[in-house]
């Protein structure tokens, strides 16, 4: 039996969410499920998936989930299959599973280069490209990348998140041009600092500069125009955005959104 659309922005849209467990997925997919959205959830951790599940239920969607480890290839395709299963065709994607890692250059190993690389690049790939598989036999869709600020600047002591989420950006671009004659749009939001357990993994910066975490949040604050880390929330409003029409005319483009960071 098929149910009435909700109101909303993403009124009777089916949106599949990566990461959707913790952070800033989370928080999309309960924003996304406040629009009007049908969701399909996932992530590696199902207890947290559930838990989401039943906040967006509360809220009156539609909600299906699914574990998922982004960076094995048979995995996500079950998932996209899944995906399109539930919601009658996928038409936003939040591509958004990511991990972080803090080293210098000189003592990252292969091994924790390729951790970051699989999940971060790889994993962001399997599902950008299968997603997209099928949204252009539908002719339509709206594709949201969590990539970084660190896929637009410099920043030192995590070359590998910083190089992943470089390579986000480029793939992003090269999407948004090759989807655009088929009326999908591709983009992606590059978040400043926000409050999640990633920003705990921050904690090795204070490690590798020999001083103590507390001096590395205050440093990383300075950077901050105004002045404060932003909310997982505040990433949402702008993935609500590039998930419904009113960016149409949108494509190609990653967004930073980090509390004027990096004013260029
Ligand atoms: N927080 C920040 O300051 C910040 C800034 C810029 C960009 N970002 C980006 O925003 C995205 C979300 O980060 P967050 O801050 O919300 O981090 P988070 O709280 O650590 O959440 C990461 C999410 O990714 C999922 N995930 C990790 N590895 C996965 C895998 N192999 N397969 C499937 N799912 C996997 C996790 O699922 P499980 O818990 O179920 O494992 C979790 O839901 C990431 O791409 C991150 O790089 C974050």
């Amino acid at each position: 039996m098929t149910t009435p659309d909700r109101p909303g922005r993403l009124s009777g849209r089916g949106a599949l969410v990566t990461g959707a467990s913790r952070g800033i997925g989370r928080a999309i997919a309960l924003r996304y499920a406040e629009e009007g959205a049908k969701l399909f959830l996932a992530a590696t951790d199902r207890a947290k998936l559930e838990e989401v599940k039943g906040l967006a239920e509360a809220q009156g969607a539609q909600v299906s989930l699914q574990t998922v480890d982004v960076r094995d290839r048979a995995s996500v395709a079950a998932m996209v299959d899944a995906a399109a299963e539930a919601l009658g065709g996928i038409d936003v994607l939040v591509n958004n599973a990511g991990v972080y890692r803090a080293a210098r250059l000189v003592d990252t190993t292969p091994e924790d280069f390729d951790a970051v690389i699989q999940v971060n690049l790889y994993g962001a790939f399997h599902v950008m490209q299968l997603v997209l598989r099928h949204m252009q036999g539908r002719g339509r869709g709206k594709v949201v990348n969590i990539a970084s600020t660190a896929g637009k600047w410099m920043s030192m002591n995590q070359s590998a998140y910083n190089a992943s989420k470089h390579a986000l950006v480029g793939l992003t671009r090269c999407a948004g041009l090759e989807m655009g004659p088929l009326g999908i749009n591709v983009n992606a939001i590059c978040p400043g600092f926000v409050e999640t357990d990633m920003l705990e993994a921050f904690r090795a910066h204070g490690d590798i500069l020999g001083v103590p975490f507390e001096q590395v949040k205050a440093a990383g604050l300075a950077r901050v125009p105004l002045r404060r880390f932003l909310k997982p929330e505040e990433i949402a409003h702008l993935a609500v955005y590039l998930g419904s029409s009113e960016s149409d005319g949108m494509t190609g483009q990653s967004i930073l959104l980090d509390g004027g960071m990096v004013v260029a």
